[in-house]
């Protein structure tokens, strides 16, 4: 099977989100490839139409080190992304590198970094343009299930009814059809985040971002999540920039995985999944897998491996 980005599906629905005629899949690889030495300057447009979905060059971010120093922590260290439409990246790291700091900043949540980052082929506000399922849950306590998947689209100007409606729809496919109407205080840990898995698939937006969304979850509930977020993928032509402790989640899912290392965060190496048939389930002893999970771990352990499970 070929690359998740290049199959038929994921590309077929990328018109939806961007004019673009059919996207350059060819280029679009090359450009992820060359992530850490694009030049600054490099066209975001060409034929009027967006080079990619995201671009970062040389995101970097600090904070304050405490009240007790003048100093600041650096985070994030010149971090260039490329994503293409319809590309599915993932990024590993050790715990505190900075790869939920670097999704607030993609989402446009956190506004104070330096370098450039770009969407649609322009720079500027992404507030409310970016699907983000953050690493804490943010479920509101006074909201039902129904009423928490919901938000997203009732923040997106969908009234409540037809919010309610297309989140009903999902229920099932997540499980929670019978904790419709229950609060997050009566929910499990892995029920709360499937519906906060739900609430941020649901609005039509061509860029998700999803920090460690299926930690909490059984072995086999996480196996049904990864079909049913490969599918929609599929059907909504959708990218993704998944963070994950997950060796094996990562290869699964991604076109690309990027390897973060710490203090500070930098992006350290990438690597292109090419692993045969995802779907079969042995693709996960095949050589190819596990050659590349070898050399995952190896770039992991090169950099810090806390809090990354293999
Ligand atoms: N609001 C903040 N103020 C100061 N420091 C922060 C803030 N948010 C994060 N940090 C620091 O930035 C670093 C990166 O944090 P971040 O949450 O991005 O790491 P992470 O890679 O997502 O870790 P984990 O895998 O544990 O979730 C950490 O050292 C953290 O303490
Ligand atoms: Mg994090």
């Amino acid at each position: 099977m070929a690359p998740w980005g290049a199959r038929s599906g994921r590309a077929e629905r990328a018109d939806q989100y961007l004019p673009t005629p059919e996207p350059d899949l060819d280029n679009a690889s090359v450009g992820t490839m060359n992530l850490t030495h694009q030049s600054a300057n490099q066209q975001r447009v060409v034929d009027g139409q967006p080079r990619h979905l995201l671009e970062l060059r040389s995101v970097s971010k600090a904070f304050d080190a405490g009240s007790q120093s003048d100093s600041e922590r650096r985070v994030l260290h010149e971090i260039d992304l490329n994503l293409s439409i319809g590309e599915f990246v993932s990024i590993i790291g050790p715990s505190g590198c900075g790869k939920s700091t670097l999704l607030n900043v993609i989402s446009g949540l956190d506004e104070e970094f330096s370098g450039e980052i770009s969407y649609s082929g322009a720079p500027g506000s992404r507030l409310g343009q970016i699907s983000y399922m953050q690493q804490k849950d943010l479920l509101l306590p006074w909201r039902t299930v129904l009423d928490n998947a919901a938000l997203g689209l009732e923040l997106r100007g969908v009234s409540h009814a037809d919010s309610r409606a297309r989140a009903s729809e999902r229920l099932g496919q997540f499980g929670l059809e019978e904790y419709s109407g229950a609060y997050p205080a009566q929910l499990s840990g892995g029920m709360r985040q499937r519906v906060a898995l739900l609430r941020a698939t649901l609005p039509d937006t061509p860029l998700l971002l999803l920090d460690e969304p299926f930690g909490a979850l059984d072995a086999l509930t996480r196996s049904e999540m990864h079909i049913w977020l490969v599918g929609l993928l599929a059907d909504t032509g959708k990218s993704v920039v998944l963070v994950t402790h997950d060796v094996d989640e990562a290869i699964l899912l991604s076109d690309h995985v990027y390897v973060m290392k710490r203090d500070p965060g930098v992006i350290d190496s990438q690597f292109d999944v090419v692993i045969g048939d995802r779907t079969d389930p042995g693709v996960v002893t095949s050589d190819a897998f596990t050659a590349l999970k070898a050399q995952l771990l190896a770039a992991l352990r090169s950099g810090g491996t806390v809090g990354v499970s293999s």
